[in-house]
């Protein structure tokens, strides 16, 4: 038996040390008190208080550090001696954990310049709390002291204290954060938070009390004196002099929940003229609405004779509001707002009530006025799951606060809509930096590290996440070349990647998935990939590009359904008539004499056969792309036939020896016309006319042709000029027929040219005519400009962005290629603009059809022709229409 005794001894030193632990926290229990700008890891026990004070590194990533100057230290406090202040950033966010959601907290923050900047920049800023404004901080002098409380109760078990620079007035700064949780059953509202008015400590007698908080109050609140002419804190008594109202005796606060401290409650004031009413309170707020919550504190603290009684009525606005109110001695009784008082006149008196022999008296008063909490944050599971990403993958963006709201602070890299049903904000994508740790992530499927300006080169191990199948390297700063695991991936269609990289030599590439993007279903999964549209539209396609496409279709096909038209296409080419050997190519161009250009997969000769000129490409053995252009152009040009598409002579296909034999077109591309080094400048009448050509020759792929043809690479160097200038349309080893089944669509490989590209096919690879219609309005705003698809700048601007910008100034003279010298009817010129940023609209459904541009073109030449025909283009006539620029830009800036 006895081997239990020194077990039970210990037992109950055990059960003592735990009791006297808990008594100790109980006192600061739920208190959280930051001194912001303490260095990490020195916490200290307040002095007078005793409350424990931590730094805030662990609540925030932003911010300086910094310390008061020295003269202004003796005033205040050690936790008003460092702060924290925000240089950078619009909004710096502090993320106080460890609070309980539901628990009532008076929250509490400081701010005391103190000169820490050394030049007295007192600024001024707003003070938010989770996702809405609590208050405006505004320092008019470095010596001060501002303090802000709020009874707030959080429904999250953390909660943002967040500083916001208001424009330009001065750096935000904070010197401490204090939580502390108050009664249950105390300061509630019907709705919203209560704002500190004033707490007042009524007829205190030294200016000790100020100041005057824990442990005197368990809540920590600070009661101010409260002194007028009209009151005294003396009372006659027949039996002494004057009598002090007040006492050293603690007052007991067990009956009211809202505990005020017994400091607060020992003295009290009365009015002068014991017969007339007191008036304690006449607050008139500047915004007539606003509600305010009071909460009156009384005890009595001196013992009265047996002969006296003390009763009044509380008024508001004359009016009776409450009472009579007897005090009781020692002992605190509380009269407060059941809910919020309204009128936004609060005049607060005290009468005598009948029978009373004392006048009224007050010990301590609180008011405080409603403060709406109406924004919405971020649901609770996205806002974990973003916090989870953020410190897992070590991500340094700016992103603090509430994820989503409010919506000009949301984080950079996010997007959210509202989930009106839930209240909440949810997050609807997300763009992250490339973090290594993504590695262990093996069933990624999925992975966008898309814009984030990324250098190096594309690391090795996103070859090892073996399950994907998409990724998007897009506008980044990435250097070096892809991996080759991930391009033979990307090759052999088990990965959709995409590059679009200013650094490298190559810009985009995206492969097909079939997985990703076989069917209607494309559209649903477009979420799946978070390519910017805006930005595509305007400055995506901004980097020297190749694009590398896999005719996956044509290969797909000789396994599937397109067998026989495959085998048909072969017998036809088989079979074509005009099939030239190597050797006749060799004669044709004189051992490949003359190079008129190097196209995409090989080189443009000039030949004769008889006495008529022709154009011999030659595809380069290398290029299994080449060969599958090669297939593409012949199979198409045998079944069109357009003026204004280039016409096929013949071909060669002989060995690795691919050759195609075109009508020769004596005036070249587009693009060399265009270009500044060309003497022979294009009127607006002629560019008028090759434009209509071009579009004449894609109306009828798109409209003439059954099945349809998609060409998928309309530019300037692909519109030929013969010697009359008449335009045809060249190049159609990208082109796509489409399914005979009916479909209007097909989702291919990208292929095409940086910026012309279609940015909506380029996302959906979801094929239409409305793809060349966007490639067309791209080389109509060149024929119109003058200027490249991409600017070569640093800003790399897109034609259409030039153009749009320039139409928003109304600025029509700046943006006519200057070679025109004005040359030109503007109203042609303007319907012209018109077509083709209707053409570039980013939304495939607002293209207008070919046809539609085709018709719109003829009118724009109309106009052209008539101006011509009047004016017959004189120097007098330059001058008018230069004249005419300004006057016509009223109307026509709809
Ligand atoms: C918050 O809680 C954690 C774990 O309970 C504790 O380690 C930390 O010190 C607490 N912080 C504060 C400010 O109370
Ligand atoms: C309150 O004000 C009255 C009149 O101004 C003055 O006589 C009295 O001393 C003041 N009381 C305190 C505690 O300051
Ligand atoms: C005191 O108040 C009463 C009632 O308001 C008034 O009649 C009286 O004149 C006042 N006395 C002085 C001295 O002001
Ligand atoms: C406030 O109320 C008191 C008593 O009802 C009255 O004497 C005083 O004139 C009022 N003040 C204002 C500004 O209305
Ligand atoms: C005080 O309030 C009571 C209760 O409403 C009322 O009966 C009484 O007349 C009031 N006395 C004065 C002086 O207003
Ligand atoms: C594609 O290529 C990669 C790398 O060469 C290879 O690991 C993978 O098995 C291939 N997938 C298919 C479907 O051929
Ligand atoms: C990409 O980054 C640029 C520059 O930071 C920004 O302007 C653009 O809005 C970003 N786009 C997306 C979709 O995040």
């Amino acid at each position: 038996m006895a081997g239990f005794e020194p077990f039970i001894f210990a037992f109950l030193g055990v059960l003592y040390l735990i009791l006297l632990l808990l008594i100790h926290a109980q006192g600061q229990s739920g208190f959280i008190s930051i001194d912001c700008g303490l260095p990490a890891d020195s916490p200290y026990k307040e002095e007078l208080t005793g409350i424990d004070y931590i730094s805030d590194a662990n609540f925030i990533d932003t911010g300086i550090s910094s310390r008061i100057a020295s003269e202004f230290k003796g005033d205040y406090r050690r936790r008003e001696w460092n702060l924290r202040s925000f240089p950078e950033g619009v909004r710096n966010c502090y993320t106080i954990k460890n609070i309980t959601r539901g628990t009532r907290y008076l929250i509490r923050g400081t701010f005391l310049h103190g000169n820490y900047d050394g030049e007295s920049n007192l600024p001024e800023f707003d003070l938010y709390l989770g996702t809405d404004k609590w208050d405006t901080v505004k320092v008019e002098d470095a010596s001060y002291r501002i303090i802000k409380e709020l009874i707030h109760v959080p429904s999250r078990n953390y909660i943002h204290v967040c500083l916001v620079r208001t424009s330009d007035l001065g750096t935000p700064f904070i010197s401490s954060i204090q939580f502390r949780p108050l009664n249950k059953n105390s300061y509630e509202t019907e709705y919203g938070s209560l704002a500190l008015y004033l707490r007042a400590d009524a007829g205190s007698n030294t200016y000790y009390s100020y100041g005057q908080k824990y442990p005197y109050d368990v809540h920590d609140r600070r009661w101010t004196p409260y002194n007028s002419s009209e009151w005294t804190d003396y009372i006659w008594s027949p039996s002494t002099d004057l009598k002090d109202l007040s006492t050293e005796l603690t007052i007991d606060n067990s009956k009211s929940d809202y505990k005020p401290a017994s400091v607060a409650m020992n003295t009290a004031i009365t009015p002068v003229n014991e017969s007339a009413p007191m008036g304690f309170i006449d607050w008139e707020p500047d915004n007539k609405n606003t509600q305010i919550y009071i909460y009156m504190h009384f005890a009595e603290v001196v013992k009265l004779e047996p002969n006296q009684f003390r009763s009044f009525n509380i008024t508001l606005n004359g009016k009776h509001w409450y009472g009579p109110v007897v005090p009781n001695y020692l002992s605190t009784t509380t009269v407060y707002s059941t809910g919020p008082e309204t009128g936004g006149t609060y005049n607060f008196s005290m009468v005598k009530a009948e029978g009373s022999t004392l006048p009224p008296i007050l010990n301590a008063v609180e008011i405080y006025y409603v403060k709406d909490f109406l924004q919405s944050e971020t649901d609770q599971e996205d806002v974990d799951a973003i916090i989870k990403i953020k410190s897992t993958y070590g991500i340094k963006r700016d992103w603090q606060g509430d994820p989503c709201a409010p919506k000009q602070y949301s984080w950079e890299g996010l997007d959210c809509s509202y989930d009106a049903d839930n209240y909440a904000h949810r997050i609807t994508s997300l763009s992250i930096e490339i973090p290594a740790d993504i590695s262990n992530l093996l069933m990624l499927q999925f992975l966008d590290l898309s814009n984030n300006s990324l250098t190096g080169s594309v690391p090795d191990f996103l070859s090892k996440l073996i399950n994907l199948k998409v990724l998007n390297l897009e506008r980044n700063k990435l250097t070096g070349s892809i991996p080759r695991e991930l391009i033979e991936r990307r090759d052999n269609h088990s990965l959709s990647l995409s590059f679009v990289v200013n650094s490298m030599p190559y810009f985009a590439s995206v492969g097909e998935n079939p997985d990703l993007c076989g069917s209607r279903s494309c559209k649903k999964n477009k979420n799946n990939i978070v390519i910017p549209i805006a930005s595509v539209a305007g400055g995506l396609l901004v980097f020297t590009f190749i694009a590398v496409a896999i005719f996956w279709g044509i290969r797909r096909g000789s396994r599937t359904k397109q067998d026989a038209e495959s085998n048909k296409q072969n017998a036809t080419l088989e079979s074509l008539q005009r099939q030239f050997t190597y050797s006749e190519i060799l004669r044709i161009t004189n051992n490949f004499e003359r190079i008129l250009g190097k196209g995409g997969f090989g080189t443009v000769y000039h030949g004769y056969i008889d006495d008529t000129q022709v154009a011999v490409k030659m595809l380069s053995h290398s290029s299994v792309q080449g060969y599958q252009q090669f297939q593409t152009e012949v199979r198409l040009l045998m079944r069109v036939h357009h003026r204004n598409l280039t016409t096929l002579v013949g071909y060669c296909y002989e060995g690795t020896n691919l050759g195609l034999v075109y009508e020769y077109m004596a005036n070249g591309d587009l693009d060399a016309h265009l270009s500044d080094g060309n003497t022979q400048t294009l009127t607006w009448k002629d560019r008028l006319r090759i434009a209509t050509d071009a579009a004449q020759g894609l109306e009828y792929l798109h409209c003439g042709c059954k099945p349809p043809i998609v060409h998928r690479d309309v530019k300037t160097t692909n519109i030929l000029l013969n010697e009359n200038l008449q335009a045809k349309l060249a190049d159609f080893g990208y082109s796509k027929i489409f399914p005979t089944d009916g479909g209007t669509y097909v989702s291919t490989v990208v292929a095409g040219t940086p910026g012309y590209l279609d940015p909506e096919y380029y996302i959906t690879n979801w094929l239409t005519e409305k793809s060349d219609v966007y490639s067309f309005g791209v080389v109509l705003l060149k024929i119109i400009t003058n200027r490249p698809a991409i600017e070569r700048s640093q800003e790399r601007t897109h034609v259409s962005e030039f153009v749009r910008s320039m139409l928003a100034k109304g600025d029509i003279k700046n943006m006519v290629d200057p070679r025109l010298h004005g040359n030109f009817n503007i109203n042609s010129v303007w319907k012209a603009v018109e077509i083709a940023i209707g053409c570039v609209s980013p939304t495939a459904a607002k293209r207008p059809t070919m046809s539609q541009v085709v018709v719109d073109l003829k009118e724009c030449m109309a106009t052209e022709l008539a101006r011509v025909n009047d004016q017959g283009g004189s120097r007098e006539s330059i001058k008018m229409i230069n004249l005419d620029l300004g006057t016509e830009l009223i109307p026509l800036a709809r």
